[in-house]
């Protein structure tokens, strides 16, 4: 059939094969995206970013009522929890914006098509869903099917008492005690909003500290916030085994130490959803991890196969993905697309936020590279006054020799909107001066980056 060929194809309809598609689209190319999810819009959309914020945003809320509208001198009486609404706005939210993505698609003229995609021989796609078997062909081929939570050895998963984020993320009553394996993004996300609806946390770490590969100084200050509104940290505890036993999650380390559970929450990391694709039969090769191989251009190792997001490895960030996806698509067309991995925003969407891009302290030392460092807390912004929340700090790293900003890392509220100014600057290869230079408005939160930058040379006016 004349409408089952298209000039690309992309498996996968998450942020970095959705982005892909509409661009290939509006640079015309006829385009069709494959997803086995009825809903569009791949992990964030569906089971990560958009429906995790959602309930971090409502369980702020709950939190806030109880225990922090006082200071505001707003007396509220007794405030309850109502899981089952606060579960539904979260689906809401998800329909409304998966929805979006097949106004999108509409819009652009992309085909989306339901079922698992399998390639065949290159160029050529089996398509399988409850409607059964089709083929399309298409000129060029784009893997964007991203990630799934990692399996933990030794931990039997049932999917309710012991799960992964996206069980977590729709658990049906408070646990009493939660015990969260792994303290990077998942853990800490998810443990905030279960902490915060009232179940008490502990949170199992191999490393010796929390969220690896952040800046050491933000990772330490975290944990100690973390650790102020109740949380408990266990660090050097590498869990071997967890189990359901009467009800109940029992858990035990290296070691032997034993705990025990209402709920476990698994996230010890993502490892790429590459199986069952049809890869190796064409000879698109994956690395050691199950990383798709790519060279700069998104190609695998057969040329017209493309490559991009969670699946190829580098940050599982959806803004990644997505930037990756309008890159990928410009090449296709003939055009040429390019992405900074060095300038790739990361943010945790706790209390405090924490939003990082560029270098750490850490990475700069190891690099040997001579930097100055401007640092403001929160404290100083009258903005931060008023919106009762001091605990935090901008700091921002800069080139000893040339002042070129180097890497910006921020912990405290509203941390994940600040770090834009930094990756704008950044980007433009600006310096710490060219900040300072510029006006910020008075009173916000990003005086606070004014501030830093100010600092790197010694001259904050407010610190
Ligand atoms: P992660 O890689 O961030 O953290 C996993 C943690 O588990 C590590 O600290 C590791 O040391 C620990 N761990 C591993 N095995 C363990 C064991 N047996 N016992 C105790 N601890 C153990 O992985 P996470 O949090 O699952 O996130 C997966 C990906 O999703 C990340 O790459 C992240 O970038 C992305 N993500 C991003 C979000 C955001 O942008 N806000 C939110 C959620 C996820």
């Amino acid at each position: 059939m004349s409408d089952e060929k298209f000039d690309l194809a992309v498996l996968g309809a998450g942020p970095g094969g959705y982005v892909a598609a509409i661009r290939a689209a509006q640079l015309g190319l006829r385009v069709a995206c494959i997803d086995e999810n009825r809903q569009l819009g791949g992990t964030c959309l569906r089971v990560g970013c958009i429906p995790s914020k959602a309930l971090l945003e409502s369980s702020e809320r709950y939190a806030e009522t109880r225990h922090g509208l006082a200071a505001h001198g707003v007396v509220v009486g007794e405030v309850e929890l109502d899981l089952e609404r606060m579960m539904a706005r979260k689906n809401e939210i998800v329909s409304t914006l998966t929805g979006g993505i097949e106004l999108l698609f509409k819009k652009n003229g992309v085909t989306a098509i339901h079922g698992r995609g399998r390639i065949r021989a290159n160029g050529v796609l089996e398509i399988e869903s409850d409607e059964g078997c089709r083929e399309i062909h298409a000129e060029r081929i784009l893997l964007a099917t991203g990630s799934r939570p990692a399996p933990l050895a030794g931990v039997e998963e049932d999917g309710d008492l012991i799960g992964n984020s996206t069980a977590a993320l729709a658990w049906p009553e408070v646990p009493n005690k939660l015990v969260v394996i792994g303290a990077g993004y998942i853990g800490l996300e998810l443990g905030s909003v279960w902490h915060r609806l009232g179940a008490q946390v502990v949170v199992l770490e191999a490393l010796d500290h929390i969220l690896p590969g952040m800046d050491n100084e933000l990772a330490s200050l975290a944990q100690r916030a973390f650790k102020k509104q109740g949380m408990t940290f266990r660090l050097g505890s590498f869990v071997e085994s967890a189990k359901v036993e009467q009800s109940r999650c029992a858990i035990t380390l290296t070691g032997g130490d034993a705990l025990e559970a209402d709920r476990v929450l698994v996230a010890t990391g993502r490892v790429p959803a590459t199986a069952e694709l049809g890869l190796e039969e064409v000879g698109v090769e994956l690395d050691e991890r199950g990383f798709v191989r790519t060279d700069s251009s998104f190609q695998t190792t057969v040329a017209g196969i493309y490559a991009l997001g969670d699946c190829i490895g580098g940050a599982m960030l959806a803004h990644k993905a997505s930037d990756e996806g309008v890159a990928c698509a410009e090449i296709i067309a003939g055009g040429h697309g390019h992405v900074d991995y060095g300038i790739i925003p990361a943010i945790v969407y706790t209390h405090p936020e924490i939003a990082s891009v560029g270098q750490t302290e850490e990475q700069l030392q190891e690099q040997g590279i001579d930097y100055r460092k401007g640092v403001c807390p929160y404290g100083a912004s009258g903005r931060a006054h008023s919106l009762g929340d001091t605990d935090g700090r901008v700091k921002i790293l800069a080139d000893a020799a040339t002042d070129r900003v180097m890497g910006v890392h921020i912990i405290g509220i509203r941390a994940g909107d600040m770090i834009a100014e930094a990756a704008t600057a950044m980007a433009f290869g600006a310096s710490s001066e060219d900040i300072a230079r510029v006006v910020h408005a008075h009173p916000t939160l990003s005086e606070l980056v004014h501030e830093a930058a100010l600092a790197v040379d010694g001259r904050a006016i407010h610190t």
